[in-house]
C-alpha cells in the first residue's frame, strides 16, 4: 500500500495544531516533519519543542526528516517528544552505520536519505539495515521547488535491489511531488510520497483525496 506523508513545512505555523489535524482527518498516512539546522541546509525550520506540541494532535506516525549535521546527538530528544521514524542524511553523518544502530537501539524506525547530487551507491550498502530510503527529488531546505527528473532513476535502482534481495523496506520520495507528477515516482517504485505545497495549497481535503485516488488506481 502506498502512503502519503504530507510535509507540515507548508502548513500555517500560526495554526500548526489545526493544520496537523486537518491532514490527519483528511486521511493522510504519516506526518512528515522537516527539521532543518541552518548548517546541513541553508534554512532553519523548527525543532524538538514544536514536535512535542503537535504530538497530541494526531496518532499518525511521525516521519521526522532530519536535515541536520550529526543527528546522532539528538536521537533521545526526538524519541522523547514522540518521533516514530527518524530519517538521517547519508551526507550528514561522520559514521552512518553507528547512527543507524543508535536509532534502532532507541527503538525507533530509521530512514536514510540522499540528496540529488549524491550517488545511489552511497546508500545501497545500508539498505539491509534501515526501514526506509528517502530519495530527495529537490535540494533540501525549502518547500515549493520543482521535482528533479534525474532523481527518478535512483528510485528504479533501489527498487531493483529491493526486489532482488527480497528486502522489506520503504522507498520514499520528497520534493516537488504534485498531483500531476506523482505517477512518475510511483511507477519507478516509490511507496511513500511526501508532498508539502501540493497538499497544503488550495483545498487540503480534496488534495489528500486526489493523491489517494491516484495511489489506488
Ligand atoms: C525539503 C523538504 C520537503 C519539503 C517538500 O527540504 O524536505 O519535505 O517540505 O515540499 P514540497 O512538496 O512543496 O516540495
Ligand atoms: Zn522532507
Amino acid at each position: 500500500m502506498n502512503k502519503l506523508s504530507p510535509s507540515i513545512l507548508s502548513a500555517d505555523f500560526a495554526n500548526l495544531g489545526a493544520d496537523v489535524k486537518r491532514i490527519d482527518e483528511a486521511g493522510c498516512d504519516w506526518i512528515h516533519i522537516d527539521v532543518m539546522d541552518g548548517m546541513f541546509v541553508p534554512n532553519i525550520s523548527f525543532g524538538i519543542p514544536v514536535i512535542k506540541s503537535i504530538r497530541g494532535c494526531t496518532d499518525k506516525l511521525f516521519d521526522v526528516h532530519l536535515m541536520i549535521e550529526e543527528p546522532i546527538r539528538y536521537i533521545e530528544q526526538f524519541k522523547e517528544v514522540g518521533a516514530d521514524l527518524l530519517t538521517i542524511h547519508v551526507e550528514a553523518c561522520e559514521d552512518v552505520k553507528t547512527t543507524i544502530e543508535a536509532i534502532k537501539k532507541a527503538g525507533l524506525k530509521v530512514g536514510l536519505a540522499l540528496n540529488p547530487p549524491t550517488a545511489v551507491d552511497e546508500v545501497i550498502p545500508y539498505m539491509e539495515m534501515v526501514d526506509m530510503i528517502l530519495v530527495m527529488t529537490v535540494n533540501p531546505g525549502f518547500g515549493g521547488q520543482s521535482y528533479i527528473d534525474e532523481c527518478t532513476e535512483k528510485v528504479e535502482v533501489l527498487r531493483a535491489v529491493k526486489e532482488e534481495y527480497n528486502m522489506d523496506l520503504a522507498i520514499q520520495v520528497d520534493g516537488g511531488v504534485t498531483l500531476d507528477n506523482v505517477n512518475v515516482p510511483l511507477e519507478a517504485g516509490a511507496n511513500v510520497i511526501v508532498a508539502g505545497s501540493a497538499v497544503y495549497k488550495g483545498n487540503v481535503e480534496e488534495n489528500v483525496k486526489r493523491f489517494k485516488e491516484i495511489f489506488n488506481k
